[in-house]
């Protein structure tokens, strides 16, 4: 693997300032030396996520990421590291030395997308070839113009088991390459290597970087499945993509309208709603919703009108609102879904979904009205049940002008006085912020130790040692000064925790060399351990580092080191233990 040079990752890092480059996705707030701002990585309402200006990092305590611009890069852009290395490069005009390619995950990623996009390349030509004549038809009797055709790269996968998988390996990609890409896969006698896709219309995913990253085919009878998908790989992951954000974040529009299928999207586009967007074969994910929240302010629901469409809507609705965005909800009234009411409106299909459009309701007024039809509103208990449920909708409501104007709504259609439905969702809103603050609490702290035992397994055990090591890195890092000072007293082989020893031994010598002890985090580090290791030495920031706090770590560490183990006093014999023991005493006086 080619490494960069440390001066020039210091160079980039230098030339990218991590403030200013998160500032671009997301608000950001000083606070003392540090900024902070709602985390980018997961939906949250109150602010755990922070820059350290000092060193570069950040960490958020909502989901325990953490990292430096690199790292930040890689996840906001989802990108591998010599793809995050090369766009913050091009973000400072700098260019890159001629070896840097040699990454292997970033070498494999790019050869999926050039086999992604040849495939592609394939299904379009078999599409407007003889073979395709079928499938052509198809698409056009569904009401698809060739012009949309093409701007999609719609195509379509031969009736043939290894049409596709021929023509790539012709060109020159290996069959390990074309299984990984998800678009070849071998038969279960293990004899043979199969095309994924045959004989169906093709539809591509394209990344907002213009990335062929996987593939929807649809079926042209009425067998199943109706559509096939790429499964997840290294450069695909269903559910944190969506279909046509390519198109749609070149919209000029304020707002994302989600469907559900692709076809919906793409007759939204040709009828001049390019703002369109579907997720992939799956419910919304909270991840789909950060993603979306990048590019617009608002989305507009325009899911199936089915009942299945339509319970989707309300959890959609959740998962968007608390994610920040505003959101909104169409129902389509004549037709099965957006693809089937603009095809039904022909050439007024614009103007009739534009319509649509202007009378979307808000997805309070949604919920209120799906809750309402549940109820006998002419019986007390009818009434009762829909104010209870009422009240609990509204608790969950940030606004309180919002919750203001449902109150009056809920009063006039039950005849109960407003003060007293305030009074109710008063109580509620505090028995619901504890409930949720506490439950979000236990399973951020339960993920949190699961990575940090992952990263070092050795730290529950002996927890004593590990708290002073962890605290002495900090100390360290933060002063690299005192590297003499603590080497005269502490050896690598005095840590108790392998993990904290390796890391001990890489920032001194780091240190040792003049070189900046967090340069090289985001290359030397799993994402895991980054968020750990950053943790650890922001930790406490705003403490005062003093040389006695340095001298009882120190004290700690060799104390602990010195105990026996429990296994080791299990398996002693008695001369051992008599030796253990006097070692135990002899560290104590
Ligand atoms: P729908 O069943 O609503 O299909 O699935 P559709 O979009 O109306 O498709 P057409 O109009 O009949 O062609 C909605 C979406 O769910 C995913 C696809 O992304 C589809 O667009 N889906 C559906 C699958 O992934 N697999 C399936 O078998 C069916
Ligand atoms: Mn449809």
């Amino acid at each position: 693997m080619a490494r960069l040079s440390d001066d020039f990752i210091r160079e980039i890092k230098y030339r990218n300032d991590l403030g200013e480059l998160a500032a671009s996705y997301m608000q950001l707030k000083r606070r003392g030396r540090n900024l902070v701002g709602l985390c980018p990585f997961h939906g949250e309402k109150t602010p755990s996520f922070n820059i350290y200006t000092e060193n570069g990092s950040f960490y958020c305590f909502g989901c325990g990421t953490g990292g430096d611009v690199i790292t930040f890069a890689m996840k906001i852009e989802n990108l591998d590291y010599m793809e995050a290395v090369k766009f913050l490069a091009e973000r400072a005009g700098m260019s890159l030395p001629e070896d840097a390619y040699d990454d292997s995950l970033g070498k494999l990623r790019t050869r999926i997308y050039e086999a992604n996009r040849e495939a592609a390349r394939f299904f379009y030509q078999k599409l407007v070839s003889p073979e395709g004549s079928e499938a052509l038809s198809y698409l056009r009797q569904r009401g698809l113009a060739d012009r949309t055709i093409r701007h999609f790269g719609l195509g379509y996968a031969p009736d043939e088991r290894f049409a596709l998988g021929n023509h790539l390996r012709q060109r020159g990609f290996t069959e390990s390459e074309l299984i990984t890409a998800n678009l070849v896969f071998k038969s279960r006698s293990g004899n043979s290597v199969l095309d994924r896709f045959y004989n169906r219309v093709m539809f591509p995913i394209i990344d907002v970087r213009g990335n062929v990253i996987a593939f929807g085919g649809r079926i042209m009878t009425d067998q199943k499945p109706k559509y096939l998908n790429t499964s997840d790989t290294p450069v695909f992951n269903k559910s944190n993509n969506l279909f046509s954000l390519n198109n749609a974040k070149n919209s000029k529009s304020d707002a994302l309208i989600l469907c559900e299928g692709y076809m919906d999207v793409i007759s939204l586009n040709q009828a001049g709603f390019t703002n369109a967007v579907a997720t992939l074969g799956t419910a919304l994910t909270p991840d789909q919703a950060a993603l979306m929240k990048r590019y617009c302010k608002e989305v507009i629901i325009c899911y199936d009108a089915d009942e299945a469409g339509q319970n989707a809507t309300v959890r959609a609705i959740d998962i968007l609102r608390r994610v920040g965005l505003i959101v909104k909800v169409i129902s389509i009234p004549d037709g099965k879904d957006p693809d089937e009411f603009i095809r039904r409106h022909g050439d007024k299909g614009h103007a009739a979904f534009q319509n649509v459009l202007d009378n979307s309701g808000n997805d309070m007024d949604y919920r209120m009205q799906k809750l309402r039809s549940g109820y006998d509103m002419n019986t007390p208990q009818g009434k009762l049940g829909y104010l209870t449920e009422g009240v609990r909708l509204l608790c969950e409501l940030d606004n309180p002008m919002e919750r203001d104007i449902y109150a009056s709504r809920l009063s006039d259609e039950t005849d109960v006085a407003k003060s007293s439905i305030l009074e109710q969702i008063k109580n509620g809103m505090k028995r619901r912020s504890y409930n949720r603050r506490k439950s979000d609490f236990s399973q951020i702290q339960k993920d949190i130790s699961a990575r940090d035992d992952r990263v070092n397994p050795q730290h529950a055990a002996y927890l004593r040692a590990a708290t002073a090591e962890e605290n002495l890195i900090a100390f360290l890092v933060n002063n690299p000064d005192k590297l003499t000072y603590i080497h005269e007293k502490l050896r690598p082989e005095d840590f108790t925790t392998d993990f904290n020893r390796k890391l001990f031994e890489y920032f001194s010598k780091r240190i040792l060399n003049q070189q900046d002890p967090m340069t090289a985090l985001a290359s030397d580090f799993t994402s895991d351990e980054q968020s750990k290791i950053v943790r650890m030495v922001n930790a406490g920031s705003d403490m005062p580092r003093t040389v006695q706090a340095l001298d009882e770590y120190i004290a700690v560490i060799l104390e602990e080191k010195s105990k026996p183990t429990e296994n080791e006093i299990r398996n002693s014999t008695q001369d051992e233990f008599t030796d253990l023991f006097s070692r135990l005493k002899d560290n104590h006086q």
